[in-house]
């Protein structure tokens, strides 16, 4: 349908922001559109859109459908139908379904300018109880302002900025109703000015101010409303107008708001409402005797300072003054019967109702994780030599030849390297570096480490890395850990290295363990020795302690008596003593073999670029694991149950 100047008023639309100021988002049909006109013009069958009219500024949006979105940028009101203006991108035509959406920001502030201006007009009109007389002309624009019939003075500002705060501040409940005439009269509702009688109203009630007629959007609560503050008085068309503005909403004022609305009584109770309260709160009460509740939790729910009663109980100020008396006695009743319940109910601590707790059990331990082993063992390692001021590296687990084998004086094919049964990478070979190989061994960084520092010394570094080899038995994986000990300085001789291998012996063994050394061969030490430590549960001898006892007994009485050494043992036991001892089965020679170490060797220092003139070093490296699994207390046989990811094993640990 066209639009007319006629016809525009024959289409009533519904007005949804009547029944809901908060509707941000609404579908409706179109009902008429104009093309015609400079600005399309679109008539709905209902609409969320706020026409300019009574002081409130019309809502701007949006219309949409899948074919067009129209830009609207005014709404009027003409006689039941609104008319939205704006402008059509794409095309609409009548019978459509379309989405709505307005400014919600917009619409949010001018709400609550609206809502100001009625609060201002309940404060003014009875500010110095001279009736100023309601004009019910609002305005909101430049100058927002509610208007008067009478002068207000400019020296009442303050109060009445303080009452209309204060207003605020009590959070009051804002209602709207659609009444007829004869329901004005029957409810003897006193308007506070007067408006043509022959069509159903709509009227503003804020708490138990009487109510006012009103067509605009309006908050919920008193409490939405940001600070209000007067800004002038002025006359204007034979009316006094209070001008007026808000705060602009910020982070601070929205707490605020937030605050008010969550310690919200409930306003505006009618004496019916409050009967009705106290019957659920008695009802609920007798659910909960019948519950057994406890004397101590009946009077926090019911009696405490948050509780129900009182919950209840400071409404009161929201009732009818004629009221107030009734709802007085009704509510003392309420607490006496609450009190009279709470008396007969069970005692404090119902104990056959209850579980026992014994508060003095011990706890459920929840269940904990542990570093793995070896990575326990590698802690204390690192530890140990970092007590003597060695400090810890790390160096590639995937290295080239020339770190691994070549600098260590290995040359390639050189014999000895078969002693590492090394894993290569199928990579290109650098022309210097050589092969890519899996780490046979942490001595890779040996050159490393002094490749670091320059050939400047001292070095005193403890390397603990993964490393590879084809083997694989109860006592090799074939990935395992090596710690590596290097040393490096001027005057650095053999026994800096037994003195550090003693050292090391004590602190992770326990005193009384020794070191052993015996000779070896490696390319890059000389001299190379092979490290025993003694076994701690023969102390080196190779037999259990009982029988070792007896025979130093044994020798010593032999001493006493002149007899020379094996005599002594036939004479006292009458044959070998040796045989009938136990051997030690853990070691079965008293010492116990976990690595090499040497003396660096002139060639290596030079590849890493120190003078094996000037400087002198030793060089020390054994299997993590083998090391760890000799501690007293541990008798790991099968060194493979390390990695085999038994949490049964594991968790021993
Ligand atoms: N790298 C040697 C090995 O794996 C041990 C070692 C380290 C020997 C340092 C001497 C010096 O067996």
């Amino acid at each position: 349908m066209v639009i007319t100047e006629k016809n525009k008023f024959n289409m009533k639309t519904k007005l949804l922001y009547l029944e809901n100021s908060y509707q941000k988002e609404a579908s409706a049909k179109i009902v008429a559109i104009n093309t015609e006109t400079p600005q399309v013009e679109i008539i709905l069958d209902k609409t969320i859109f706020y026409p300019q009219g009574g002081g409130q500024p019309a809502d701007t949006g949006t219309i949409s459908t899948k074919t067009g979105i129209f830009i609207v940028s005014h709404v009027s009101y003409n006689d039941g139908s609104i008319l939205h203006k704006g402008k059509l991108e794409g095309s609409m035509n009548v019978g459509d379904e379309v989405s709505l959406k307005i400014d919600w920001e917009t619409r949010y502030h001018n709400m609550m300018l609206h809502t100001a201006g009625h609060i201002l007009d309940q404060v003014i009109k009875n500010v110095d109880n001279k009736n100023y007389g309601v004009d019910g002309d609002h305005g909101i624009g430049k100058r927002t302002f509610v208007a008067f019939k009478l002068p207000v003075n400019e020296s009442l500002i303050e109060k009445i900025e303080n009452e209309a705060n204060s207003i605020i501040n009590k959070n009051l409940k804002i209602t709207a109703e659609m009444v007829s005439e004869k329901e004005i009269k029957e409810r003897k509702i006193k308007l506070q000015f007067e408006l043509p009688k022959n069509k159903d109203l709509r009227i503003l009630g804020i708490g138990s101010y009487s109510p006012m007629p009103d067509g605009g959007t309006h908050l919920k609560t008193t409490g939405e409303c940001s600070k209000i503050s007067i800004t002038g008085i002025q006359e204007k068309k034979g009316q006094w107008r209070v001008n007026y503005s808000i705060e602009k909403p910020n982070k601070e004022t929205n707490e605020k708001v937030k605050e008010r609305k969550s310690d919200s009584i409930d306003n505006d109770l009618s004496i019916n409402e409050l009967k009705q309260k106290i019957a659920d709160i008695k009802s609920q009460i007798n659910s909960d005797l019948n519950e057994n509740l406890t004397k101590e939790k009946l009077r926090i729910k019911y009696l405490a300072k948050k509780g129900l009663f009182n919950n209840l109980a400071k409404n009161i100020s929201q009732i009818e003054v004629s009221k107030k008396k009734e709802a007085g006695q009704i509510l003392n009743e309420l607490k006496t019967e609450i009190t009279q319940n709470i008396e007969k109910s069970a005692p404090t601590s119902n104990n056959s109702q209850k579980k026992w707790i014994d508060l003095t059990a011990p706890g459920i331990k929840p269940k904990t994780g542990h570093m793995h082993p070896v990575s326990q063992a590698m802690e204390e390692i690192t530890q140990i030599f970092e007590r003597i001021g060695f400090s810890r590296s790390r160096y590639p687990e995937v290295d080239w030849d020339w770190y691994v084998f070549e600098s260590l004086n290995m040359p390639k094919n050189h014999p000895a390297r078969d002693e590492w049964e090394t894993f290569f990478i199928d990579a290109p070979i650098n022309p210097k570096m050589g092969k890519i190989v899996l780490t046979t061994h942490t001595s890779n960084g040996q050159v490393r480490e002094m490749e670091r520092l320059g050939g400047k010394p001292p070095i005193r570094m403890i390397n603990i890395a993964r490393c590879y080899r084809r083997q694989q038995d109860t006592t090799h994986t074939q990935m395992f850990h090596q710690f590596e000990g290097l040393v490096i300085d001027k005057g650095i001789n053999i026994q800096h290295l037994k003195g550090t291998l003693d050292y090391f012996a004590e602190q992770f063994y326990g005193p009384g363990t020794k070191s052993r050394i015996r000779p070896f061969h490696f390319q890059f030490t000389e001299p190379s020795l092979e490290v025993d430590f003694s076994c701690h549960i023969c102390h080196g001898t190779g037999f259990l302690d009982e029988k070792t006892d007896k025979v130093k007994k044994v020798n010593c009485e032999a001493r006493e008596a002149g007899l020379g050494h094996g005599e002594a043992r036939e004479g006292a036991l009458g044959h070998a003593p040796e045989d009938r001892r136990q051997k030690c089965k853990f070691c079965k020679s008293g010492w116990h073999e976990v690595g090499g170490a040497g003396m660096v060797h002139p060639n290596v220092l030079k590849a890493g670029g120190f003078n094996p003139d000037i400087y002198t070093g030793f060089a020390f490296g054994w299997g993590v694991e083998r090391t760890y699994t000799l501690k007293e207390g541990l008798n790991i046989d099968d060194i493979r149950l390390l990695y085999s990811g038994d949490l049964k094993f594991l968790e021993q640990f």
